[in-house]
């Protein structure tokens, strides 16, 4: 019996409340790259995680926020945040890139963590009362329908979850909805080759793993582009197993979209993407 997008997403769910439980109970936490549930091993050293922050990032924060984090890159190190910003992060788990981003964008900006994971964003509240930060807001909620107005986002950033929804199209859709015109995108997302086919990746790692589930290195461009993103680019930055990759993927919104013929509705299914 196939499994259906909400069952999956549920699997994911479970998977990384487990994941902020361990955290919070000391225990050795899993996320992406383990196996497909949390006894099945760590996450691979040095690949996934808080090895992937500099010293000075991971003396900001505090101990549980480091252990918790679940990610396959430092998206804040490529989003060039400034002063007075509006930040989201996307599936912000227990909110390291959220307490980073914070302390970038200073008392005059926002950062808005989005998470589906009543666990997760326990964690993060607690790590963020930690650090001392007040301008940071999580928000319940998934990447698909994401909680906030139009036109209202300086930078969207995200780390490792884009790859874990079940609909990456409407995921890239309000992504650029929520951004104003011009608006940024820096995220941290495992890619695949675009020789792989869905048999080889789903045999290099599980879907709540973050390697069955993610997209090919054209699927993104393919994607961002027909939502309205120009100056895309995708830089594999480690690679995490046989044609799969950590990598960062930048994009900018564009400021004419009736130059690009948006609003482009589901453009990015049309466009086979996802
Ligand atoms: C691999 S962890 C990454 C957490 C965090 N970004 C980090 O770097 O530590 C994935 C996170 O995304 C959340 N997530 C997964 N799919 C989601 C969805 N469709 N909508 C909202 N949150 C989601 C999970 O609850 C989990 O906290």
């Amino acid at each position: 019996m196939s499994t259906t997008a909400d069952e999956l997403r549920e699997e994911v769910r479970r998977r990384y409340a487990e994941s902020a439980r361990a955290v919070i109970e000391g225990a050795e936490s899993c996320g992406c790259g383990s196996g497909s549930c949390c006894a099945d091993g760590a996450t691979d050293e040095g690949k996934f995680g808080e090895a992937l922050y500099d010293a000075e990032q991971r003396g900001a924060l505090p101990e549980a926020a480091a252990l918790a984090s679940l990610g396959c890159g430092n998206p804040t190190a490529v989003a060039e945040l400034r002063e007075g910003e509006t930040v989201l992060d996307l599936g912000s788990g227990g909110g390291i890139d959220v307490i980073l981003s914070a302390k970038r964008v200073g008392p005059t900006g926002i950062a808005y963590g989005l998470d589906m994971t009543d666990e997760m964003l326990a964690l993060a509240l607690q790590n963020a009362r930690e650090a001392g930060i007040s301008n940071v807001h999580f928000l319940k909620g998934v990447i698909e329908q994401i909680p906030l107005p139009a036109d209202s986002v300086d930078v969207v950033i995200s780390n490792c979850v884009i790859n874990l929804s079940t609909d990456k199209a409407e995921v890239l859709l309000e992504i650029s909805r929520v951004l104003k015109p011009g608006g940024r995108l820096g995220v941290s997302d495992i890619v695949a080759d675009d020789r792989l086919t869905e048999e080889e990746q789903a045999e290099r790692g599980s879907y709540v793993g973050c390697i069955a589930g993610a997209l090919s290195k054209s699927e993104y461009e393919v994607g961002l582009e027909a939502v309205g993103f120009e100056d895309i680019s995708v830089e594999f930055t480690h690679e995490i197993a046989d044609g799969m990759h950590g990598a960062i993927i930048r994009a900018v919104k564009t400021t004419d979209p009736l130059a690009k013929g948006l609003p482009v509705v589901q453009a990015a299914e049309r466009a086979g993407c996802c």
